[in-house]
C-alpha cells in the first residue's frame, strides 16, 4: 500500500487535518514537476513535524498572460512516485475549480514595496499571485511551518513579511539551493534547456561567486560587485534582466553593504527558461 495520501478536495484536506488535531503539521508548498531541491524541503520538513503536506497546484495567478502557465511542466503520478519514499506524507492536489471556485481571486495579496523591484519588475503581478495563493494554502491547511527554498529569495522574503504582517501562526523555514555539479540551481524550468543552453546557464552562479568573492575581499559597494558578475555573463554570452543587490529581508536596493546581510540576486532568459538564483553576504 502506498504511504502517500493525495487529497484533492478542500473537504477531504479539512476532514484528514480534523483527524490529526494534535500533531504538528509542516506544510511544503510546490507546483509540482518535483526535483531534489524540493525534495530537500520536504527531508527539512519531515525532521520538523509528524504531518507532512506537499500541495501541489499550479497557481494561475501567480502567471502573466504570456507566460508558461498552459505549457508548465506538469506530472502528478511522476510527482507522487518521488515522494513515495518520503512516506508517510500527504499530497495536497486542488484543482483550479477547487482553489477558486469563482474565478479569479477578488482579494488580491500585495506587497508593493517588494514586488516592485527584482523579479516583480518583468513579471508584474506574479508576486500577488504567490502571496495570494500562499495566504489560502496557509488557511487551507493552518500548517505549524511551512518551507520554502532559499533560490526564490524575493518570493521568500516576500512570504516571511506577509507571515509577520497578517499574523499567520506558522513558522516559515528557508532551506539552501540544492544545485546541480556544475552549480547551477535546480529547478523545474531547466528541462526547458537545451544541452548547451545548461552548459551555460551554469554562468549564472559563477558570475555570482565572483561578486562575492569581491565582497569577500572587502569591496562594499554595490556597483563594483554587479560589474564583476555583469564581466561573467557578458563573456559568456548571457544579457541578464537584472543583476542586483538588496537588502535580504525587506529588499531594498543597497549601495553600500553595511550590516545587515544582503543578497546578490539576477534572472536570466536562455532559450524558453527564465533562471533565477542569488547568493547572500553577510559581514562577520
Ligand atoms: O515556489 C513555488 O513553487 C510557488 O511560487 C509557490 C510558493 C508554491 C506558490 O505557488
Amino acid at each position: 500500500m502506498s504511504s502517500i495520501v493525495c487529497l484533492e478536495s478542500l473537504e477531504a484536506m479539512k476532514a484528514f487535518l480534523d483527524r490529526q488535531a494534535n500533531e504538528r503539521v509542516a506544510l511544503v508548498p510546490t507546483m509540482g514537476s518535483l526535483h531534489q531541491g524540493h525534495l530537500a524541503l520536504v527531508e527539512e520538513a519531515k525532521k520538523r513535524a509528524a504531518v507532512v503536506i506537499v500541495s501541489i497546484f499550479v497557481n494561475p495567478l501567480q502567471f502573466g498572460p504570456h507566460e508558461d502557465f498552459k505549457n508548465y511542466p506538469r506530472d502528478l503520478e511522476k510527482d507522487l512516485h518521488s515522494l513515495e519514499r518520503y512516506g508517510p506524507l500527504s499530497v495536497f492536489a486542488p484543482s483550479v475549480a477547487e482553489m477558486y471556485p469563482n474565478g479569479p481571486s477578488r482579494t488580491v495579496i500585495t506587497l508593493p514595496s517588494m514586488t516592485n523591484t527584482m523579479c516583480g519588475l518583468g513579471r508584474p503581478g506574479h508576486f500577488d499571485g504567490v502571496a495570494t495563493v500562499v495566504a489560502k494554502l496557509f488557511n487551507i491547511i493552518r500548517p505549524h511551518f511551512a518551507f520554502f527554498g532559499k533560490k526564490d529569495a524575493q518570493q521568500l522574503a516576500i512570504i516571511r513579511q506577509l507571515t509577520r504582517d497578517l499574523n499567520f501562526p506558522v513558522e516559515i523555514v528557508g532551506v539552501p539551493t540544492v544545485r546541480e555539479p556544475s552549480g547551477l540551481a535546480m529547478s523545474s524550468r531547466n528541462q526547458y534547456l537545451t544541452a548547451q543552453e545548461k552548459d551555460q546557464a551554469a554562468f549564472l552562479y559563477q558570475a555570482l561567486l565572483a561578486g562575492k568573492k569581491l565582497f569577500e575581499r572587502g569591496e562594499r559597494h554595490a556597483g563594483s560587485l554587479i560589474a564583476e558578475a555583469f564581466k561573467i555573463l557578458e563573456a559568456h554570452g548571457i544579457e541578464p534582466e537584472y543583476v542586483s543587490l538588496v537588502d535580504a529581508d525587506t529588499l531594498a536596493s543597497v549601495d553600500t553593504i553595511a550590516d545587515s546581510p544582503v543578497i546578490l540576486a539576477l534572472a536570466a532568459r536562455l532559450g524558453r527558461a527564465r533562471l533565477i538564483d542569488n547568493v547572500v553576504m553577510e559581514s562577520l
